[in-house]
């Protein structure tokens, strides 16, 4: 027996794992970029309703990735000026590129409740699982 399981479940169900199994992993969800429109769109997460569904690209740690192409690690939230609070008990966020192809199509970001909560080990393991989620598109 085979059932068909689209991107977005797959997705779905990686936001719902780390999110369940990686105790400093607190908010985890995948934005897509409308690279035309020069914005980010909220797809699978998993934790708190976000009212930032839209991100414009260069806003907030999300919007910066759009035009860096870089992991961003921030230890302490609270101290970066462009940056869009999404909950008060958020201190530390990762949000890593996703390529496909080459092309910079979106990202995963991850909160933190821990200051100083992510370290080069996640950057590590979360842009290898980029590179496999990549793969789902190709
Ligand atoms: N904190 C992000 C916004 C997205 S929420 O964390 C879900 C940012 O500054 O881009």
């Amino acid at each position: 027996l085979t059932k068909e399981v689209s991107v977005t479940e797959k997705l779905q169900s990686i936001c719902d794992l780390l999110e369940e199994k990686v105790s400093h992993y607190d908010w985890v969800g995948f934005y897509f970029a409308d690279a035309e429109k020069r914005l980010l769109h909220l797809g699978p997460y998993t934790g708190e309703a976000t009212d930032h569904t839209v991100i414009p690209f260069g806003k907030g740690i999300c919007g910066q990735v759009a035009e860096s192409n870089q992991t961003f690690l921030v230890d302490d939230v609270n101290a970066q000026s462009n940056y869009i609070a999404c909950s008060m008990t958020v201190k530390s966020e990762i949000v890593v590129p996703l390529f496909v192809e080459g092309k910079n199509i979106g990202q995963i970001d991850i909160d933190s409740h821990t200051l100083r909560a992510f370290t080069q080990e996640d950057q590590q393991f979360l842009e290898t699982l980029n590179e496999k989620i990549a793969s789902l598109y190709v």
